[in-house]
């Protein structure tokens, strides 16, 4: 285990000697990682760091507003509004991993555009040791590594966190105070909501998704889940009212997990379900059944994409 005094010392030390003179940038994404990765580069370069934030219409309720507030302290922090942007670029994209590549690639032109106009010369990214590994492997992209290197003329990338495990990185969140609402945050897809809706990516699935992930976050916050998540699935019959609707199936999902790499889904009590059911159906007229998820990792994945 990290610890995390001497650990943040050491990296301030270090990313300032990398950096030296010239101007970083890192992508921020409200997340436990960037975040932090973020708040340790800030002190160790002030207004040499320029932190970025992509709206890209795929993040959690109140995400952007969140970061906001958080970063505020940040003079240099951007808000990008990507948003319409990202919903063009997967207008009829349906496969998953063609889902990340084209939100990769829209990521990226969002941040060079910012790199070119502060003229940055080093990317800090918030990479984490199983980011790594997964991305070496061939279990799934993980678009927030790689990619960006390749595109802009960078003259090095800092990667502080990158032999870092989550709950180690929670560590540092914590000596470094940033909020508990940051530090205690489940981790959050790169891809975010896109591949938590199977499919293609429309505005109508998004809105129940993001809805449906808020309740679920909320209700489930007891259980002290790793990850715990609703997935808008398909479309089934229900009756409300009285119609007979063509809705939504919205997946819910709580596991336990250390590192993401294996899980176990979540024994849930049925008051706290029906909660769930109750708040998302009442909250959305198209939606016409929820589901909860008992499938373990392997041979699930926790993301449905
Ligand atoms: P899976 O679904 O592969 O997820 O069991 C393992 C962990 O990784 C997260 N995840 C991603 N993170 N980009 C990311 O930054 C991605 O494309 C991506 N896909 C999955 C997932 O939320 C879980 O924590």
């Amino acid at each position: 285990m990290v610890d995390p005094e001497p650990f943040i010392e050491e990296k301030i030390e270090e990313i300032d000697a990398a950096v030296g003179d010239g101007h970083a940038v890192i992508a921020l994404s409200g997340g436990v990682d960037s975040s932090t990765a973020a708040a340790l580069a800030y002190e160790a370069l002030g207004d040499r760091l320029t932190p970025v934030y992509v709206d890209t219409g795929l993040m959690r309720k109140g995400e952007t507003e969140g970061v906001r507030e958080t970063f505020d302290y940040m003079e240099s922090l951007r808000i990008v509004d990507a948003r319409e942007r990202f919903l063009d670029a997967l207008t009829g994209v349906t496969d998953p991993e063609e889902k990340r590549h084209v939100i990769g690639e829209q990521f990226i032109r969002e941040f060079e555009t910012v790199a070119r106009e502060v003229d940055a010369d080093y990317l800090v990214q918030g990479t984490i040791y199983p980011d790594r590994i997964e991305s070496e492997g061939t279990i799934k992209s993980h678009h927030n590594v790689g990619g960006l290197p390749e595109r802009i003329d960078f003259e090095d990338i800092v990667e502080p966190m990158r032999d870092l495990y989550k709950d180690e990185v929670r560590e540092v969140a914590r000596e470094l105070d940033l909020e508990e609402v940051v530090s205690e945050r489940m981790p959050f897809p790169g891809p975010g909501l896109a591949v938590r809706v199977l499919g293609e990516v429309t505005d109508e699935k998004l809105a129940v998704a993001r809805e449906a992930n808020h309740v679920v976050e909320e209700e489930l916050a007891d259980y002290e889940p790793w990850q715990a998540l609703a997935a808008v699935l398909g479309k089934a019959t229900g009756v409300k009212g009285d119609n007979r609707v063509h809705g939504w199936v919205v997946s819910v999902r709580s596991v336990e997990s250390r590192d993401g790499m294996t899980a176990r889904a979540q024994e849930v009590d049925w008051e706290t379900l029906q909660r769930i059911q109750s708040r998302i159906t009442g909250a959305h007229d198209n939606v016409s059944r929820v589901v909860y998820d008992v499938t373990h990792k392997p041979p699930a994945t926790i993301e449905y994409e």
